[in-house]
This record gives C-alpha cells, sequence and structure tokens, in this order.
C-alpha cells in the first residue's frame, strides 16, 4: 500500500505523528469527517477497505505500525439499505461490520497504543425517562396515549437516556431490531478496552438532500410515521466528535444529539412552512398499521440526554435552531455535487 497516495489533509509535507487515520471515510457518516478533517486543515488518511483491508487485524495492525496515526476514527459499520430491515436477512453482515471489527480495531489499538473513536448509535434505546408526579419512569412506547397525552400537557416531563442507563432496545432486552442489537452488543464488547470515544449518533440530517438524510426521507416517505425522537445533525455530529478528542475529553461513551427532541410532525410542520412544500403528509394510524404494511423490524424512537457532552464545553446546537437552519439552508439534490 502506499500510504503517502492515501493522504487527503491539506499539509501534504507529512508527519505522521500527528495524523488521524479514517476508516469507512467513503460511507455517509465518514463523508462528514473528511469535510470536518478538511475544514481544520488536519491530517488525515482516509481507508477504504478498497485500499486495504482494514477489517482484518494483520492488516490493521500493520497499517497502524506504518502509519503511527495519533488518532483513529472509526466510521465503518452495516447499517442495512435500504434501510436497517436488510440486517434482517444479513445478520453475518451485520454482526461482522458492527461487532467483530470495532473488536478487531480495540485489539489493534489496544497493541499499538493508539487511541480512537468509534461511531455507534442511540437506536439501542426506546422511549424515554417520564417524571410523572415527581416520580421518574422509563416508558419505551411514547405513542402509547396515556402517556402521548401526558407528554402534549407537560413536555418537560420527558428525560433523555444517560450514557450509564443500560440499553433496553438489545439481545437482552427484546423487542429489537437486529441492527440496535448488534450496536449495543458492540458498546458491551467495548467496554473492556480503555482509550477509546463511544460516540452516539442517532437520525443524521443536514441541509444537502440526499437518500440518508433524515430530512429527504421524511419528505420522499407516501406515510410519515410520528415519534419522538433526538437526531444529530450529521456535520455538528462529526465537529463534536473531532472536538472531544482536540480537548482531551476524558475517553467513554457520549451521546451526540442536539440538545432536546423532536416529533416527526414538528419536521413536517417545518419541513412545509420553510420549504414551502404543498404535499399533504399522511401519517401511519399507529404502530399495528406501520408495521404491517410498511416495516418488518422494530423501530428505536428514543430520547437522548446529552448533558455529559454539554459538560466537556463541546456545544451542538438546540435541536429546533439546528432543524430550521439546515431546512433554511437547504440544497436539493439537483444542485449539489455530493449528496450521499
Ligand atoms: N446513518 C445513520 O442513520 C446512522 C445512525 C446512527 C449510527 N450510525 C452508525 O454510523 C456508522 C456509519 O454509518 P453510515 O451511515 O455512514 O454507513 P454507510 O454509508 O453504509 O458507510 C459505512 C462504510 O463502512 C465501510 N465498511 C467497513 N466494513 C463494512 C462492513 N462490514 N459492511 C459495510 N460497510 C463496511 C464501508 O466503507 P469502505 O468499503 O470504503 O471501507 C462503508 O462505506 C455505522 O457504524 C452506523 O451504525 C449510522
Amino acid at each position: 500500500m502506499n500510504v503517502a497516495s492515501l493522504c487527503h489533509g491539506t499539509r501534504s509535507s507529512v508527519v505522521f505523528q500527528i495524523m488521524i487515520l479514517l476508516l469507512g471515510g467513503s460511507g455517509y457518516i465518514g463523508q462528514a469527517f473528511h469535510t470536518e478533517l478538511h475544514r481544520r486543515s488536519l491530517e488525515f488518511l482516509s481507508l477504504s477497505r478498497a485500499d486495504v483491508d482494514y477489517t482484518r487485524f494483520g492488516d490493521m495492525v500493520a497499517v497502524l505500525k506504518r502509519t503511527k496515526p495519533s488518532f483513529v476514527i472509526n466510521s465503518a459499520g452495516y447499517t442495512g439499505k435500504p434501510n436497517v430491515d436488510a440486517c434482517e436477512l444479513h445478520r453475518a453482515d451485520t454482526l461482522m461490520g458492527n461487532v467483530l471489527f470495532p473488536q478487531t480495531i480495540a485489539q489493534a489499538c489496544e497493541a499499538t497504543g493508539v487511541p480512537w473513536g468509534h461511531v455507534s448509535s442511540g437506536c439501542i434505546y426506546a422511549g424515554a425517562k417520564i417524571v410523572d408526579k415527581g416520580v421518574t419512569r422509563t416508558e419505551a412506547d411514547l405513542m402509547k396515549p396515556d402517556v402521548a397525552a401526558l407528554v402534549a400537557r407537560d413536555p418537560s416531563c420527558v428525560q433523555g437516556f444517560v450514557e450509564t442507563d443500560q440499553p433496553n432496545f438489545s439481545f437482552r432486552r427484546p423487542p429489537c431490531s437486529f441492527y440496535s442489537a448488534s450496536k449495543a452488543l458492540a458498546e458491551e464488547v467495548l467496554a473492556g478496552f480503555e482509550g477509546l470515544f463511544v460516540w452516539r449518533l442517532r437520525i443524521p440530517f443536514d441541509e444537502f438532500d440526499g437518500p440518508r438524510n433524515y430530512l429527504s426521507k421524511i419528505q420522499r416517505y407516501s406515510k410519515v410515521y410520528e415519534n419522538i425522537n433526538s437526531i444529530s445533525h450529521r456535520g455538528e455530529f462529526a465537529r463534536a466528535c473531532l472536538s472531544l478528542w482536540e480537548k482531551r475529553a476524558p475517553f467513554g461513551v457520549y451521546n451526540m444529539t442536539n440538545p432536546g427532541w423532536t416529533t416527526t410532525r414538528k419536521v413536517v410542520d417545518h419541513a412545509r412552512d420553510i420549504l414551502g412544500l404543498r404535499r399533504e403528509f399522511e401519517f401511519w394510524a399507529d404502530d399495528e398499521e406501520f408495521y404491517r404494511l410498511a416495516a418488518k423490524t422494530p423501530r428505536s424512537n428514543c430520547v437522548l440526554d446529552g448533558t455529559k457532552l454539554l459538560a466537556t464545553g463541546v456545544m451542538m446546537r438546540p435541536v429546533e435552531e439546528a432543524l430550521e437552519d439546515a431546512l433554511r439552508q437547504w440544497k436539493p439534490q439537483s444542485s449539489q455535487t455530493s449528496n450521499l
């Protein structure tokens, strides 16, 4: 492998000791890291499996020894296309990409003493914590009529899951999707290693119209599914991940969502108002109809608490602000060159 030929940073007289190694840079989230690394003029090497099979322990260790990165970003993984239902059919690939592969990186980074960050997901949870008459309980289904009524009356009763809460949408706590369960299992495996960040991303969106963007998906669904969620602006997510590393924040698990939560209905309303959409949006009547006609495996809908991230001094904008801004800056697919 000709390592120098793979360097995409702006400082081409390469000092490998300050170099960052990006895995999965060809993917939707990897592209956001690409953009942010460029913006910061950081030297980095973006590896694709087409260049070197970084999923193999021996190859990974060889790359680490040769390039001596100061930090590794793992944005690679198996998400299922066009959606997580595909992971139900491709279970071996899902486990390989989301569990065995992160474990391999952990072992390779441990063997070479390189710190790293792993893109996990908030989809290991269902629901939120609800504070009702001074008592806090976990509700996995925020659309249950009594819970929805409570939330409508007092939105402040919703509290997000914190990093130390056990996943409740996982192999240990079914029902769940195979995809979510694989992400939860990876976190369990990685908990045995030191020197890494676990960054929990959730429903990425931004102003770039495209098949992976939540705001595009909402506009293209024939019918939409009402629920309550925390979500992550894709660019802000990558920025915040890198800031944690640059600030030398303590390693560990971080919820990386824009503070707060939103509902599908609010997103639709904002999209209609700001983009001037004329279409009427139809909603699935209930879960029964949604799962009978549109989805195969259970979907995670959840709220995450971002206090731990904010306490490090790394900010993400409140969710409403980030959403509105993305819609105001909206770049339809036809006007873009890059639309992963
Ligand atoms: N997109 C979301 O909605 C979302 C939400 C929460 C969390 N995440 C997590 O974010 C990470 C990146 O997701 P993404 O949406 O960017 O996925 P993506 O667009 O499918 O890109 C993933 C990249 O990972 C690499 N890869 C390495 N091993 C793989 C394997 N066994 N199977 C498939 N791809 C593999 C591929 O790059 P090369 O072949 O070039 O190496 C691929 O381009 C994943 O860990 C995912 O679980 C995503």
